[in-house]
């Protein structure tokens, strides 16, 4: 879940890593670090907290340096302090260690290490790995070698970046499990979690693979893996500019991303619809369809906001292409022994493609033989690269740790998948068509409920008080009904729970009095008479009622506290018009508490440890 950061070159890379560190803050922010070696001296700055805090330490101590590394931590073993912060070191304070992941092992790890007369000064699993690395120095072994040996012991996940005053001219990096991408300078290198910490100063990158290690020096980069087998690297270059990472003029990321959906559900589905024949073209897909096609079994898997984007994709692979269609989470998924044979397909979604339980089901998926599809958002995200095959959602960087662009073109990317299997079904070209004309008129349909981003904030002021939520919601809204409950509880710390609307009867209808906001996405669709009927159960309870409905809607305002209405699409496509109020709900209710929503507390964007 951390971010990593790591430069090594003529010029003075304090800023560049203190820079780095503040754009990787989003994986992880409870304390941060740097580690810099001079030529006459090294030195090892630590804080807890934000990367702020560290950058005011490092401007009062007002240092230079061409090699170091940075680290933003989010605590796995040990809780968020300055000695458990990251870099860890070895004794002589040489050897300097950031860290990604968990040392499984290193409790035994360390057992071994102490009768040897290592001491440990922090709680972490990381620090066993800057001393069982010292321990291979000391055997007389070079820096690169060192790391090697170390992590053939190691059991766990790591992204890994090491430096070291005796050679000062290179930093080692390895990788399993959790991302490492090395920036490509000009006399310069740089290494990084994820690219948005490099784009400022290089679009080439290298990605590293499970089980790779590299040394970077200035000039050049040599890869191995950590058997000692040569490999050879291709260089990629990223897409990503800046302005695709910076605010944009907003408060908050989360607001410039659920602003930006009109344009980022647009390019999810650009070039993509191929409207005479009322179907889709996915290049990522392109000779698997007819394996698609003959799939006994979808099965979907995924965490999160990304599994509820999932349970949309299931109702509409059910609805439109007869295969039976079935929603896990992946961290069960991994664990359960699921019975998978080479007739099913497995499409995983991750936002960052990292997720370390999606990622470990992807594994175990494909050990089994399915077909394994991943929908990510990070091009070369590591579950990108490890699918058989996929389909990139195009969203743009999502840096707000509460998922909202990637959402509603997750589910932009499930109407294509449906839309390019049904059509070899039973899906019509009519049909397809009259998708394919609705799918085009989303842009404009989120555009105005956008525009009612004043009223909606004016109604979260009325609720900023409340202490519990229920959303309700039901057939495709359902799946709305737990995003928007996550969306408020993630960001603003009220208790909300989502409930497909039929189920409250049989347990939550209890919890109903007129303390209780409850919130019902109503709009006309096959559902629209039952779920009047749930309204009006609450109603009789005085539970306060805010409904999304359709714009023609002219009953249920009667009944309700508060409505916001959004336009009306074909029944597949409502989710990704009715979750936009409840995501500019919950972003105005945090503000209004005063939290923040971009970086809230616990919380990482990407989840790489199980
Ligand atoms: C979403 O708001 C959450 N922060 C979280 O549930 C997220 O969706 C989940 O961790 C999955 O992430 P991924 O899509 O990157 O795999
Ligand atoms: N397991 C390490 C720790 O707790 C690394 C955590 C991280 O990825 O930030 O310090």
């Amino acid at each position: 879940m951390c971010g990593i950061v790591g430069y090594i070159g003529a010029k003075n890379c304090v800023p560049i890593l203190i820079e780095g560190l503040k754009r990787l803050e989003y994986r992880g922010y409870d304390s941060a670090g740097l580690g810099l070696i001079n030529s006459d001296h090294c030195e090892v700055i630590k804080n807890k907290g934000k990367v702020a805090e560290l950058e005011k330490l490092v401007h009062q101590k007002n240092i230079q340096s061409s090699l170091g590394i940075g680290h933003t931590r989010w605590a796995t073993h040990g809780e968020p302090s300055v000695i458990n912060a990251h870099p860890h070191v070895n004794k002589e304070k040489t050897l300097f260690l950031i860290h990604n992941g968990i040392i499984e092992n290193y409790l035994s790890l360390k057992k071994g290490l102490e009768v040897e007369g290592y001491q440990f000064v922090s709680e972490t699993d990381t620090e066993v790995l800057a001393h069982l690395i010292d321990h291979y120095l000391k055997l007389k072994n070079s820096l690169f070698h060192a790391v090697r040996y170390a992590l053939n012991e190691v059991e766990g996940t790591y992204g890994i970046a090491v430096i070291y005053n005796g050679e000062k001219d290179k930093i080692v990096v390895a990788k399993k499990g959790s991302p490492l991408v090395i920036g490509i300078g000009e006399n310069e290198n740089y290494i990084a979690s994820d690219v948005t910490a490099l784009i400022a100063y290089t679009k080439q990158v290298v990605y590293l693979e499970d089980g790779e290690i590299a040394e970077i020096t200035a000039n050049s980069f040599k890869t191995k893996t950590i058997l000692d087998e040569d490999i050879i690297k291709e260089i990629n270059q990223v897409e990503v500019g800046i302005d695709d990472i910076t605010k944009g003029g907003y408060p908050h990321f989360m607001l410039k991303e659920i602003m930006d959906q009109p344009g980022s559900i647009f390019n999810s589905m650009r070039g993509r619809l191929v409207f005479d024949e009322g179907i889709s073209k996915l290049g990522g897909l392109q000779g698997f369809e007819e394996r698609i096609l003959n799939s006994r079994r979808i099965i979907i898997s995924a965490c999160g906001t990304s599994w509820h984007a999932g349970l949309v994709g299931e109702y509409m692979l059910e609805q439109y292409t007869g295969i039976p269609t079935e929603v896990d989470y992946a961290s069960e998924f991994r664990y359960r022994n699921p019975i998978i044979t080479k007739d099913d397909t497995v499409i995983f979604i991750s936002q960052s493609g990292e997720t370390a339980d999606t990622l470990a089901a992807l594994k175990e998926a494909k050990k089994k033989g399915a077909l394994c599809l991943g929908v990510c958002n990070v091009v070369g995200s590591s579950i990108a690269r490890e699918s058989h095959a996929g389909v990139y959602i195009h969203a743009g960087p999502e840096i707000g740790v509460a998922s909202t662009k990637a959402f509603t073109a997750q589910l932009v990317v499930f109407s294509l998948i449906t839309l390019l299997i049904a059509r070899s079904k039973s899906l019509s070209l009519q049909q397809g068509q009259e998708i394919i004309c609705e799918m085009q008129n989303l842009t404009k349909k989120i555009e105005t409920i956008l525009k009612q981003n004043e009223i909606i904030e004016k109604i979260a002021e009325q609720y900023v008080d409340s202490k519990n939520f229920l959303y309700l919601g039901r057939g495709y809204n359902f799946p709305v009904a737990l995003e928007g409950a996550l969306k408020l509880k993630e960001i603003s710390y009220i208790h909300a729970e989502g409930y497909p609307a039929a189920e409250m009867k049989h347990g939550p209808i209890a919890l109903i009095d007129d303390n209780m906001p409850v919130v019902f996405i109503a709009t006309k669709d096959y559902t629209y008479d039952k779920v009047v009927s749930n309204i009006q159960e609450v109603r009789a309870r005085k539970g306060r009622i805010l409904a999304i409905i359709s714009e023609d809607d002219d009953q249920i305002e009667k009944m309700v506290d508060h409505v916001i209405r959004v336009p009306q699409t074909h029944s597949m496509l409502m989710p990704i018009l009715t979750v936009i109020p409840l995501q500019l709900l919950a972003y105005h209710i945090a503000v209004k508490k005063g939290l923040n929503v971009d970086q809230p507390r616990n919380l990482a964007k990407s989840v790489t440890v199980e």
